[in-house]
Order: structure tokens, then C-alpha cells, then sequence
């Protein structure tokens, strides 16, 4: 006899299954009836949203006729498998986290086997564009031979000023990394778009309803004509998502020790996992320039680093000169640096060398204000004890030169 398990089940127990896990709740059955109610309020109140923004226009993008494959694979496969109901956004401060009920497992997900590879020819010069709009990339960072893959499968798409990329609220489908342009992003909060942070010519966009399959969290708007390049999602999902697995397992651990992340839930530390990129140094070299403009935060995995400060000592005064750069402070595994700049909104406050061979996780500026926005408290209380040792060693915290 065969049973025909009803379309929906699975997932849903999945889901309940997944929380149980994360949450552990002491009673499951009572847990159940509040999981289950919860689930339902939210798909009603969502299921009404979501009917307003499907009937927007979908794609704002200008696709360039000639670099699209006719033989495109990518079906208009069944959306609402493919984007559940189950997601909330929750607020902290000013910032929006995407939490997403239902962790994806992407071992599950069959039809990325049978997906082509995609090709765009590019010509050199477009080429070496793209290779220098992807260096920087922390999403390609961990990547190895799938890299080249990846560039392969990207296409140039140009924007016109004012054109929405990206609308908050509609199903995803490409990934972005910018040419050049500059792009605002805007979030919806209490009903009003509210400008959140902008793109000025480098980073990328577009990757969080691809890795989780929720709706847009957020509107890209190009201020200024702009070119991006674009990765199809079923790509994105065959080399990046499938590499984030492998991210998880290899940094859950590190990341679940650090006692900055402690007061975070597991899926939002795993969120930081998914985003972060790893760089090396080799001895000596500069991560970061005290006056520089910032647009990111590390983690030491590996190695150590030390943080020099340059004084603005007036004349008459005793050594250091002028120029010199004095050593306030070390970083060893699981310590951070890099929070004062994207915390204050100001330069740099210091330079960071390696010492030896040293390996950071790096998460971006966009990332570390969604996803870090509840961990501020802890990195304050650190940055009140900058200011007293620069006090210690130079007498006032009012002399840094930027
Ligand atoms: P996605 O949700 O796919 O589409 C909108 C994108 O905006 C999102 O992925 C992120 O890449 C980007 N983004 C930048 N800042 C934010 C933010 N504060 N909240 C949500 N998304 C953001
Ligand atoms: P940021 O200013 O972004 O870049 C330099 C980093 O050095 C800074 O963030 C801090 O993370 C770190 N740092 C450690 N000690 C100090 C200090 N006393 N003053 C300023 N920065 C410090």
C-alpha cells in the first residue's frame, strides 16, 4: 500500500524540528501549540503582504539582450515551494534581521544536481572588470576552484539612475556585485522606506533570499546610471549555498566560542558564518589604515595581530615623534578589531598589522549592522576602555590623528 505524504508536511515538521533543536524547550507538546499557532498568525498576516508585492513589476533590471543565453535553463520553477511562508522580520534598533523559521538544508535540494553549468563569453576586457569587481568579495573568499565557475556564470547588467534592482518584499533571483554606481538601500520600517546604508562603487547585494529563500529583506535603488554584475540563483545556489554547508561545519564551533556572538541565537550566528569571508596576512602586513574609511570588521581565527596608533604630540614634547606609530594593543584568536570605525561612523581610529602568519574572518559593513546590531552593547563597553588607555599613554584620547 502506498501513503501519499501530503504536500507541506514535511517541511513543516522540519521546521518544528529545527526549532526544538535551536530553542530546546523543556515541554515539546506545549512548545508545539505555540510554535504551530505562531506559524499560522504569521502566514496570514504574510500571505496578505505578499499578495500586494507580487503584483508589483518584477524585474526593474535592464538585461542586456545579447549576454542572456536563449537556451536559459532556469525554469519559473514552483515559487511557493521555493519561498515558504515561514519567516518574520525582527527589529533591533534601526536594523532589520531576516530570521528565517526554516533552515535550509541544501544537501536536500536535488534539482541543483541536475543544473547545467551557465556560461556567458566575456570579452578581456569585461573579463578583468569582473576579476577586479570580485576580489574583494567575502562570498567568494572561501571558494576554490568554484570561483571561476562563478565568473563564468556572471552577466553584466546596466541600470539606469532611479531603477529599483532590488524590491523588498518580491521573490529573488539574481545575486549582484557592483561595477560601479552607487546604490541606496532602502528597508521598510513601520511602513516607511527609510535609507539604511548605500553601496559607492564596490560590494555586492542580492544574497540573502537566495540563501534562504525568503522574500527580498531590503530596496536597491541605482542613484546614478551604474553596470553590475549578476549571478542567476540557481548557480548561486549550486556553488555558494553548498559551500556554505561546508562553511557551517568548519566554523560553528570557533564562532559558537566567541564571547562577543554569546548573546546571539545559533541561527544568527550561523547567518554571520554564511556571510563571513577569510583572508590571510603574512607578517607584517597592513590590514587596516589608521584614517582609512571602513567598511569592515575581523575576527582573528589564527595568528595575532597588533594595533598601532599614531599621536598628534605637540611640539616641546617628549618622544614619540609625530610620525610615530606606537603599539596599544594585541589580538589574538577570537579577538576582534575594526568595530570603532562602523560603530562611531568615523576613520579608522588605529592601524592593525599581522604578526607572522595570520588568518581573519571578515564580515562587511552591511552585514555586521544587520547581523551584530544586538553585540553593540559589548563592543561599547570595550571601546570605553579604549579611551582610558589612551589616556594612560598619551594623556588625553582627544589627541588621535586620523
Ligand atoms: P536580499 O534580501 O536578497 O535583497 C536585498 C538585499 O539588500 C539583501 O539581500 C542584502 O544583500 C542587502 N542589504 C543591505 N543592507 C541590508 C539591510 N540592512 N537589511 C536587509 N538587507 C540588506
Ligand atoms: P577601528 O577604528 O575600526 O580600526 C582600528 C581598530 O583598532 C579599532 O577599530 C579597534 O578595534 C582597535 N583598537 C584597539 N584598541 C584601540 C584603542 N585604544 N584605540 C583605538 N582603536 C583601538
Amino acid at each position: 500500500m502506498s501513503v501519499e505524504i501530503p504536500a507541506g508536511l514535511t517541511d513543516l515538521l522540519k521546521g518544528y524540528t529545527a526549532e526544538v533543536l535551536v530553542q530546546r524547550p523543556p515541554d515539546l507538546l506545549e512548545f508545539a501549540v505555540q510554535y504551530f499557532s505562531s506559524l499560522k498568525e504569521q502566514r496570514g498576516a504574510e500571505s496578505s503582504a505578499r499578495n500586494a508585492s507580487r503584483s508589483r513589476v518584477k524585474r526593474a533590471v535592464a538585461f542586456d539582450e545579447d549576454t542572456v543565453p536563449s537556451d536559459s535553463n532556469e525554469e519559473e520553477d514552483d515559487k511557493e515551494d521555493y519561498f515558504p511562508d515561514d519567516f518574520t522580520f525582527k527589529r533591533s534598533g534601526s536594523r532589520v534581521l531576516v530570521v528565517c523559521a526554516e533552515p535550509y538544508n541544501p544537501d536536500d535540494d536535488e534539482d541543483d544536481v541536475l543544473q547545467p553549468k551557465v556560461i556567458y563569453p566575456k570579452t578581456d576586457q569585461q573579463r578583468s572588470r569582473l576579476q577586479e569587481a570580485c576580489k574583494d568579495i567575502l562570498l567568494f573568499k572561501t571558494l576554490d576552484e568554484q570561483f571561476s565557475e562563478i565568473l563564468d556564470a556572471m552577466f553584466e547588467v546596466h541600470v539606469k539612475a532611479q531603477e529599483h534592482i532590488i524590491e523588498q518584499g518580491d521573490d529573488g533571483d539574481n545575486f549582484y556585485v557592483i561595477d560601479r554606481g552607487v546604490y541606496d538601500i532602502e528597508v521598510k520600517q513601520d511602513g516607511v522606506n527609510c535609507c539604511v546604508g548605500k553601496y559607492h562603487n564596490k560590494g555586492c547585494f542580492g544574497e540573502l533570499a537566495l540563501m534562504y529563500r525568503t522574500p527580498r529583506a531590503a530596496t536597491i535603488i541605482a542613484s546614478q546610471p551604474g553596470a553590475l554584475w549578476a549571478l542567476d540563483r540557481a548557480t548561486f545556489h549550486r556553488l555558494i549555498v553548498k559551500n556554505n554547508a561546508k562553511k557551517r561545519k568548519t566554523y560553528e564551533a570557533f564562532i559558537e566560542s566567541l564571547p562577543l556572538l554569546e548573546c546571539l541565537e545559533l541561527s544568527e550566528r550561523m547567518k554571520i558564518v554564511d556571510v563571513l569571508g577569510v583572508k590571510t596576512f603574512h607578517d607584517g602586513e597592513q590590514i587596516i589604515k589608521q584614517g582609512d574609511e571602513a567598511d569592515c570588521f575581523y575576527i582573528v581565527e589564527s595568528g595575532e595581530v597588533k594595533i598601532m596608533i599614531k599621536s598628534k604630540i605637540k611640539a616641546g614634547q617628549s618622544s614619540p615623534r609625530e610620525t610615530e606609530e606606537v603599539e596599544i594593543a594585541r589580538a589574538t584568536r577570537g579577538q576582534y578589531f575594526g568595530e570603532l570605525a562602523l560603530v562611531t561612523n568615523n576613520p579608522r581610529a588605529a592601524s592593525v598589522y599581522a604578526v607572522g602568519e595570520t588568518k581573519c574572518l571578515v564580515i562587511d559593513v552591511q552585514a555586521f549592522e544587520r547581523l551584530l546590531g544586538p553585540c553593540i552593547e559589548i563592543m561599547k563597553r570595550n571601546i570605553t576602555s579604549y579611551k582610558e588607555q589612551l589616556v594612560m599613554l598619551f594623556g588625553s584620547s582627544e589627541d588621535l590623528k586620523h
